[in-house]
């Protein structure tokens, strides 16, 4: 039942305060616990020698971003695959690494095979984070973390997408407790800023009548670029995702340093670049990152936390978010990304729900 929604995108992107709720109620009872994946993950977590997260389309953006939690929590090695690609490589596992299955569906057919594959490579364990609790992954997985976005019916991913990185922070922060790398302090902080959080994707939500604004202007251009550093690197993946895969713009995410090393020929009046920034210590860096797109006449649209004045000037549009997430910002970022693809894809009258060619789950290769 759509409500008083025009798509179930809309719906499924106004539902993200719920689903992020639901998916931290166990949570708030227990905390950030290795208990939360299952009796036996203490153990594991604790004797993992690496991590390695196999993934496809925005699931594979949700271990990009999980990459810089877990790695500077807990200091282990941590690579992260597309399924698709994993699946044909020849390289040996570690015995002990922990495999993370990242699936939205449970039933998307490289990442079943890919996980198949990483048990033949060695003794590994399978974590599944998924949505769905009687898929295929589900069963064929040793640890388990259900997100609780509830039936997702858009193709394009948007609770499942912002579920799956808080389900990825909690990981990131349990493996850290089982293995005793980071201080008291710093796990209570880490998990308080998660109670925070639905209230602040609230109050995101809440700015879509000027994400909607940039999306009248959006919907002219042929191209986009998507910029971002750190956990908004892959946030900037995931917008450009976003809107070719519904507003059939053609849009490339990058790492805002990479720019100096190709893309930057590209940018011209006709280039808008949609830039994410945080006040931290690569805010200076994303600052002259932008100075070169305006110095090439291309257009910036900033999402920005406060304390990014920096950025401010010379950008064409800018929109400050309510509050600083600290190490949340990527899934609180994620949520303008969306709405503005969606404003897009309207404006353009594409099928919002059913983006042509194609399907929700990719049960074939
Ligand atoms: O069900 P899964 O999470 O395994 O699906 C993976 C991708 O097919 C999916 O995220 C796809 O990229 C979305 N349509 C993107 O919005």
């Amino acid at each position: 039942d759509l409500g008083h929604y025009r798509h179930y995108m809309q719906k499924e992107i106004f539902e993200q305060p719920t689903a992020i709720a639901n998916t931290l109620q166990r949570v708030v009872e227990l905390g950030c616990q290795s208990a939360l994946f299952g009796p036996e993950a203490d153990a594991l977590f604790a004797a993992a020698p690496a991590v390695r997260i196999v993934a496809c389309g925005s699931s594979y953006h949700a271990g990009l971003v999980a990459r810089y939690w877990i790695e500077e929590w807990t200091g282990l090695p941590v690579s992260v695959d597309i399924a698709s690609e994993y699946r044909y490589r020849k390289g040996r596992e570690q015995d002990g690494t922990l495999i993370i299955a990242i699936s939205q569906s449970g039933e998307t057919a490289d990442l079943l095979a890919a996980m198949r594959s990483a048990r033949e490579r060695g003794d590994v364990k399978v974590l599944a984070i998924c949505n769905v609790p009687h898929s295929t992954l589900t069963r064929e997985s040793d640890l388990l973390f259900l997100t609780q976005a509830g039936l997702e019916i858009g193709v394009a991913s948007t609770k499942a997408f912002t579920t799956q990185l808080v389900a990825l922070y909690v990981f990131a922060a349990a493996l850290a407790r089982s293995r005793k790398t980071l201080e008291a302090a710093q796990l209570t902080e880490i998990t308080d800023a998660l109670h925070r959080l639905p209230v602040l994707v609230e109050e995101v939500l809440a700015m879509d009548s000027k994400l909607e604004a940039w999306a009248q202007e959006l919907a002219h251009y042929h191209n986009a670029l998507f910029l971002g550093r750190h956990t908004l690197f892959p946030i900037a993946l995931e917008g450009a995702l976003k809107l070719k895969e519904i507003a059939y713009i053609h849009a490339e995410g990058y790492a805002a340093g990479e720019l100096k090393h190709g893309p930057l020929a590209l940018v011209d009046e006709d280039m808008p670049v949609i830039a994410c920034a945080v006040n931290d210590e690569l805010l200076e860096k994303v600052v002259s990152n932008l100075r070169e797109v305006q110095a090439r006449s291309g257009k910036v649209f900033l999402l920005a936390e406060p304390g990014c004045e920096s950025a401010h000037e010379g950008s064409h549009r800018v929109l400050t978010l309510p509050a600083a997430a600290g190490p949340l910002a990527p899934v609180v970022l994620t949520l303008p990304l969306q709405m503005l693809s969606y404003h897009t894809a309207c404006r353009k009258g594409t099928d919002v729900d059913k983006p042509r060619n194609l399907a929700k789950s990719v049960t074939v290769e």
